[in-house]
């Protein structure tokens, strides 16, 4: 199936999507970025993701670059295009582009908006059997994670120790030895007494939609959660972890540091959680019509 990208109002070819050299995005990293489930051809969780992405653009003076309405349809016709039922779609969003200079652009360029799609991989059925390893790392990042910008290399930096130390996901720690989140997930664990505890929202982590979702969900199977932080000793000794993500879903981690989390084996709460998860993925929403 031909696979089309959108470029600035333009769907082209996607090996031949182009964004200009002088992109502040490329330049400076100065750009946002979301990531939306397709799910039957359905943005998954479309309303939460869009308002964080206002959330991100307007904490760096970004303007959006068409209304909410038309960024709705264009998603919604690219999915259409690229006939996607199950994956992914990618936008980011750029200042825009103008001569290389730090400061914002006097001549305030229109923003740069750029969407790819991908299909979704089939699900490793090893790794949901098994469950996942996490490594810890550092917490190098800057002051403002809640913003979801395309400056991520603490987060590669991160991702690409755990793949070469044969893990799934590195989960980054606070100097206070507290885990923050991972380098594309947020963290969980279930406490000995049956609590699922995710670290609170501020700006040391993204406000997952995935956490968001999960929080809801567990409080309506009448799973308490607290929002607090949580050390790396507390994993250690916690009877699951898990980790959510919009590509990961509900994934349970099994290891920390080659150290086995609770009997090693995927528990049932981050289980019951994941189906549940899936439950909702299927379900449309309740304004099912926007
Ligand atoms: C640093 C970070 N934390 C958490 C998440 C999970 O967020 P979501 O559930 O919205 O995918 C992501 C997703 O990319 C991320 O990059």
């Amino acid at each position: 199936m031909p696979r089309d990208a959108y470029v600035n109002g333009r769907y082209v070819p996607h090996a031949q999507a182009q964004v200009h050299v002088e992109d502040r995005g490329y330049q400076f990293a100065d750009a946002v970025y979301e990531v939306i489930a397709v799910h039957g051809g359905r943005l998954v969780d479309e309303e939460p993701h869009l308002d964080r992405l206002d959330h991100s653009l307007s904490s760096l003076a970004i303007a959006w670059p068409m209304s909410r309405a038309a960024l709705k349809l264009a998603m919604r016709e690219l999915i259409r295009r690229n006939g996607v039922e199950r994956g992914i779609i990618y936008l980011q969003i750029s200042r825009g582009v103008a001569p290389r200079d730090h400061a914002f652009p006097k001549s305030k360029p229109r923003p740069a908006l750029v969407m790819t799609t991908r299909h979704a991989r089939r699900p490793n059925a090893a790794l949901l059997e098994k469950g996942a390893a996490a490594i810890t790392v550092p917490d190098i990042r800057w002051q403002r994670c809640d913003i979801k910008s395309v400056s991520l290399l603490p987060n590669i930096l991160g991702k690409q120790k755990a793949v070469e130390s044969g893990a799934y996901e590195a989960w980054q720690v606070a100097p206070d030895g507290t885990v923050t989140e991972g380098t594309s997930t947020n963290a969980w664990i279930v406490t000995e007494e049956g609590e699922l505890v995710t670290r609170h929202l501020d700006h040391a982590i993204l406000s997952g939609i995935t956490r968001q979702a999960v929080k809801r969900i567990a409080a309506e199977g009448q799973i308490k959660v607290v929002e607090r932080p949580f050390t790396v000793a507390e994993v250690h000794e916690a009877r699951e972890a898990f980790l959510t993500s919009t590509t990961s879903f509900v994934l349970p981690i099994t290891s920390l540091d080659g150290d086995k989390i609770g009997d090693g084996k995927p528990g049932p709460i981050s289980r019951r959680l994941r189906e549940w998860y899936l439950d909702h993925m299927d379900s449309p929403p309740s304004d099912a019509a926007a």
